[in-house]
């Protein structure tokens, strides 16, 4: 649904920026994984950009909020946009993440902003009475913000941190804390750099562990009109934008 939103708040969190927009009426379910476009407020970025739902609320006086961090253009201006600015969004968009089936366990792994959709979840499954745990990695502890770290603990997940710089946590890459971690019949999500993914899909066991990854990919219409953002799978081609972005880890290709 093409709205026009409100900027209501948004701060800094560590190098990422979060920005919450209040929307006109409410829109149906949103769950984790779902995404929106975004207008970005600069002449050179005509195209909306793809955010994934960081948080939202859906009650009488909706809004949905997102953290990104700075690539070009359109996240530059998006960085300094004002409080009380319009912008138009189109959400909810997209598959969200599947739940996992009872009995199973929850492993979830997020590479530094990849933690967008994997916050709303952690919370929708610690809140439905799963043991959850999350392993984040980040290049040095600012990439891994204490509010953001106290809100998933509070919640009741059970957060193993990773810093390459050993700041904070492991030192080194947070797929190497993957291999303790790995439930022998379970669920893992995950949302972040394409290394990070293609070593933790490589590590899993060949059954008992379902995984879905939340992946991106440069988009344009958002709703598989124009496809460009077509990623090629096991099972042949599929937009992400409307047959993702949430695809399972055992139809890409790079495992
Ligand atoms: C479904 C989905 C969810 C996303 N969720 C988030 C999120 O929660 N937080 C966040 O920080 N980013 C997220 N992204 C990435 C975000 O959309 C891009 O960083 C943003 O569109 C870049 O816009 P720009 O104008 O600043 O950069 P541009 O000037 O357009 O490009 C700058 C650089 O960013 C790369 N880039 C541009 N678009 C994308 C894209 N769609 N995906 C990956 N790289 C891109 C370009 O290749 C280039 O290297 C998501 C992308 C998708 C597809
Ligand atoms: S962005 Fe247009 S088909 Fe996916």
């Amino acid at each position: 649904m093409l709205l026009t939103g409100r900027v209501e708040a948004k701060k800094r969190l560590g190098p990422y920026h979060y920005l919450r927009v209040r929307l006109p009426q409410a829109i149906g379910p949103l769950e984790a994984g779902h995404f929106a476009l975004l207008e970005a407020p600069a002449p050179e970025a005509i195209l909306l950009r793809p955010f994934s739902l960081f948080d939202f609320e859906e009650d009488q006086s909706p809004w949905i909020a997102f953290l990104f961090q700075r690539a070009g253009k359109g996240t530059e201006a998006l960085a300094s946009v004002e409080v009380g600015r319009q912008l138009r969004v189109i959400v909810p968009l997209g598959t969200p993440f599947p739940l996992p089936h009872g009995g199973e366990e929850v492993l979830l792994l997020a590479g530094g902003v990849g933690i967008a959709p994997l916050f709303p979840l952690a919370r929708r499954l610690s809140r439905g009475g799963l043991s959850v745990r999350l392993l984040w990695g980040a290049k040095s502890p600012d990439g891994l913000p204490y509010p953001l770290l106290r809100s998933l603990r509070r919640w009741g997940v059970e957060v193993a941190v990773a810093t390459e710089d050993g700041g904070l946590g492991h030192r080194g890459l947070v797929t190497e804390l993957l291999q303790d971690q790995l439930p022998s019949r379970g669920v893992l999500y995950l949302c972040g750099p394409e290394g990070m993914i293609r070593e933790a899909l490589s590590a899993l066991p060949p059954k008992g562990v379902r995984s879905f990854v939340s992946l991106e990919e440069r988009m344009a219409c958002g709703v598989g009109a124009c496809l460009g953002c077509v990623v090629k799978t096991r099972d042949g081609y599929r937009l992400l934008c409307s047959e993702g972005p949430v695809l399972p880890g055992e139809v890409l290709q790079w495992r």
